[in-house]
């Protein structure tokens, strides 16, 4: 298909390859004729679902994280995947200010950004096995007419 790229990164879970998942995800995303924001609001979500596998998934051991991106015309996918600890409650994970690790200063929002930066969050787990969050974004839309526009916005994630 016309319009398709994918890219995969595997690094370790080191804090100092947070930055380099940012930079690598708002490269890839460069490509589809982003708005400045578009690249922003990407690098604040994978930023904080890596900063979620170092601490919370390995919590603090080096194990690999994988980031997978893919385009399809102006429609973005990146999941975030570790095999680490997994998480019990999804749905109570994801709630605001929720977090397991208060005393480590964390404040239970990494999700909420994620939902109010990407268009949808959905996250898969499995005690002892891991986790992988998927975050779908629409790009472009600061450079399309109405018309455009709408005719995206119509169209399902499939
Ligand atoms: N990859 C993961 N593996 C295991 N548990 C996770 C993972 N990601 C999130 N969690 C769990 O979900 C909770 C909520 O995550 P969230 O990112 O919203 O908040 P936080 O990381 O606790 O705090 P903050 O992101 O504000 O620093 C975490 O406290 C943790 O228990
Ligand atoms: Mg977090």
């Amino acid at each position: 298909m016309e319009n398709t790229n994918e890219m995969k990164i595997i690094f370790d879970s080191r804090p100092e390859n947070e930055g380099l998942a940012r930079v690598a995800a708002a490269a890839f995303c460069t490509q589809l004729n982003t708005t400045l924001e578009e690249v922003a609001d990407l690098k604040t979500a994978v930023s904080e679902a890596v900063t979620n596998c170092i601490i919370h998934a390995y919590e603090g051991q080096v194990q690999k994280i994988e980031i997978f991106c893919r385009r399809e015309g102006q429609k973005l996918w990146v999941d975030v995947i570790d095999k680490g600890v997994g998480i019990r409650d999804v749905a109570k994970a994801m709630e605001p200010l929720f977090t397991t690790k208060p005393e480590k200063d964390r404040s239970g929002m990494g999700f909420t950004f994620m939902e109010a930066f990407m268009d949808e969050v959905e996250v898969e787990s499995k005690v002892g096995c891991g986790t992988c969050v998927t975050m779908k974004k629409r790009i472009g839309r600061g450079y399309m007419n109405k018309e455009q526009e709408e005719k995206e916005t119509a169209e399902s994630y499939g």
